[in-house]
């Protein structure tokens, strides 16, 4: 382990800039330097690096941090590993000390299990390339699928032979543990091999260590499984993998496109065909991490469906998670009883590239066609295909995407566009409260709170105005902790008062130590509180300790509290509102503070424009003149306020 010391050492020496720059074409623009994004593909650069932050940050993607963090992505590295990098880079001497028993321990056991891994990599490719049985069967298998020699080396495939303890033997006999042979599932309960006369398929990590295998059996039975896999274990965990992932990162960043097929052979396939952005879910449904793990790398899927439609009707369900996450899911649909691996073989691989090129399809029209073909003018089953459509919608959280999916369907369903739009809003309201509710009832807040929409809640009349703080809200209050926990990072160890020489920190600090227990995020709680700590220790905050902090949530917290140009309270963007601003983050706290209330202010005066328009909308149908005309000056004199505020922040509010 490297002493936390030197760890300090490297972090205050590494400069973003020269780290980058080994890497990235950097050109000054003001105080920063910008360049092309090496994350994603991009044509103009929002990739931002900024000198006197420390930090790097792309607008396209969202990745940002500090100079390891930058190696780490870029080189795929650890934490340590970069740390490594940097020294080597700086000339910084690490003496590495010794790890507790624990730590050494776990850390050998995994390592012990890749090692294991690979020897068992190692002994199915001898197998299936100097064995004559397995030269017979399984190189002949490949072959007969068509795969190439170099293919076959490249992806590790191999033959387990057919006796019942060849492979448990040998490896006990070379000094493999039988304890790891059996956690990795190499050998089975009754020390017998697990992988038996199947043609082997090793799995890796991003980093292409082996990991784990699928063995696939070669003739057809019936009463046999077709494939049979490793278990899951520290290094194997199933829906956090996908398939072919070490393979294919590189082109999946270039192009900026993944492709997600089913099977093993589908990705061995095209990227033996030149199509190398492809990866393989493994014949299950997506899980969250392993679209986490996509979209590390990319926001555009492209799925290619066996041509089964009853099973693609199954598939379309789970991919509103994907759409949640804000990615471009685009869908094709692979002919009648083939594979995209079958598929390929038979028309050839220029055909294949061109028929998933125009065939692709956006995920929300593919679906909104395939259904509707059902409908076949019946009402009741419109009627649930809208709600189905509206329900994918409402999870796209872009509202100009929203938008456009609104018009297209509409227009396919041959619908008003009215109609969908206010169906949209409802379901876009429904999965914000949800998502609220889970939010709070993640952090253990008091559920009473949770329709902070204010659903049912009475309008204020007009002698409210201008309006009273409402009644406060934990997104409310979220906002004004995490303003203060970015306070607290950027700026806690700067003078506050030269007379009295206190710290900002120490200054905010007296001022909410009595209610740092009351806290609605716990996370902005966890850091105000190790603020509050270190300034009891005299300890010195900086920015620096919380971007390297150990525990990832704080420290992409701190990099995005620092790094973002744009500072709106969480949940603004959710109400199709947005908040652009020119203006570089305040380096003044007192400036800050006060720019924040305002914010919270208008936040509030957005809240009532909308419930006023609800109102507004219900009286519409009903009719009573006297009541409209008192609302509408309500809007007029709420619209007002909104913008003065707004302008005040040198803010545009977009409705
Ligand atoms: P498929 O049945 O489509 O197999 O299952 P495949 O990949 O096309 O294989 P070939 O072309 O027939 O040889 C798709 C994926 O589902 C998982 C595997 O990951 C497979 O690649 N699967 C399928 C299993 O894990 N076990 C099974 O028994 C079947
Ligand atoms: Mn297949």
């Amino acid at each position: 382990m490297i002493p936390q010391k030197t760890v300090q050492e490297i972090l205050e020496t590494a400069k973003v800039e020269d780290v980058v720059q080994d890497f990235v074409n950097l050109r000054r623009r003001g105080v920063n330097m910008i360049g092309l994004c090496p994350f994603h593909h991009e044509k103009t650069p929002s990739f931002t690096v900024s000198p006197t932050k420390n930090l790097f940050k792309c607008f396209g993607c969202g990745k940002g941090g500090d100079p390891a963090r930058f190696i780490m992505e870029h080189e795929n590295l650890s934490f340590p590993d970069a740390l490594k990098y940097l020294a080597r880079k700086y000339r910084i001497e690490i003496e590495e000390v010794e790890l507790t028993p624990e730590m050494a321990a776990a850390q050998q056991e995994e390592e012990s299990l890749y090692i294991v891994n690979e020897y068992a990599r190692q002994f199915f490719e001898d197998q299936l390339f100097k064995t004559d049985i397995g030269k017979s069967v399984g190189l002949n298998y490949f072959k007969e699928r068509g795969f190439r020699e170099e293919t076959i080396k490249k992806f590790g495939l191999g033959f387990a032979p057919k006796e019942g303890d060849v492979f448990t033997q040998k490896a006990t006999q070379a000094g493999y543990k039988l304890d790891y042979l059996k956690k990795l599932g190499l050998t089975s309960r009754y020390d017998k091999d697990f992988f038996r006369n199947r043609v082997m398929f090793t799995i890796h990590n991003l980093s292409g260590k082996p990991i784990a295998f699928a063995g696939r059996i070669m003739e057809k039975d019936p009463k046999a499984p077709k494939y049979i896999n490793s278990p899951e274990t520290d290094v194997y965990v199933k829906n956090k993998i996908l398939y072919g992932a070490f393979h294919a990162k590189k082109a999946i960043r270039q192009l900026d496109e993944c492709i997600l097929v089913e099977g093993y052979t589908d990705v061995i396939s095209l990227h033996q065909a030149g199509i190398e952005n492809v990866v393989a879910s493994s014949g299950t449904s997506l899980t969250e991490g392993q679209i986490s793990l996509i979209k590390r790398f990319t926001p555009n899927i492209k799925i290619l469906y066996d041509g089964d439609p009853a099973g693609v009707k199954a598939a379309l369900r789970g991919l509103d998670m994907v759409l949640e996450k804000d990615m471009n899911v685009k869908v094709v649909l692979i002919p009648d009883k083939e594979d995209p691996d079958s598929y390929l073989q038979k028309i050839g691989a220029t055909a294949f590239q061109e028929f998933i090129g125009q065939q692709a399809q956006d995920f929300i029209l593919f679906k909104t066609n395939l259904l509707l073909g059902e409908v076949k003018g019946d009402p009741v089953k419109k009627a649930g295909l809208v709600r189905d459509i509206v329900d994918s919608i409402a999870r796209v959280p872009d509202p100009f995407k929203r938008s456009f999916y609104v018009k297209e369907c509409a227009r396919v369903m041959e619908l008003e566009e009215e109609v969908l739009v206010s169906e949209t809003n409802k379901a876009v309201r429904q999965v914000l409260q949800k998502k609220q509710f889970e939010r709070q009832k993640e952090q253990g807040t008091q559920l009473s709170i949770v329709p902070e929409d204010g659903q049912g809640n009475p309008l204020p009349d007009l002698e409210v105005l201008p309006p009273q703080p409402a009644r406060p809200t934990a997104a409310g209050h979220e906002f004004q902790e995490r303003d203060i926990v970015r306070i607290l990072i950027e700026a806690g160890s700067q003078i506050y008062d030269e007379k009295e020489n206190i710290t900002v920190a120490e200054f905010i600090l007296s001022n909410i130590e009595e209610v740092l227990e009351d806290f609605d995020n716990k996370l902005y709680q966890q850091v105000a509180r190790e603020c509050h700590n270190m300034v009891v220790a005299h300890e010195t905050l900086s920015p620096q300790y919380f971007i390297g902090h150990t525990d990832p949530n704080i420290s992409e917290l701190a990099v995005d509290l620092l790094h973002s140009p744009f500072e709106y309270s969480p949940g603004w963007e959710e109400r199709d509102l947005y908040l652009t601003s020119q203006k570089m983050p305040e380096q003044n706290f007192t400036r800050d503070s006060l720019s924040s209330l305002r914010q919270f202010k208008l936040r509030k005066i957005i809240r009532l424009c909308e419930k006023n328009q609800e109102r507004l909308k219900e009286l519409k149908d009903g009719g009573d003149m006297g009541q409209l005309m008192r609302l509408l000056k309500v809007q007029t004199r709420l619209h007002e306020m909104r913008n003065e505020l707004a302008k005040e922040l040198g803010t545009v509010v977009l409705k």
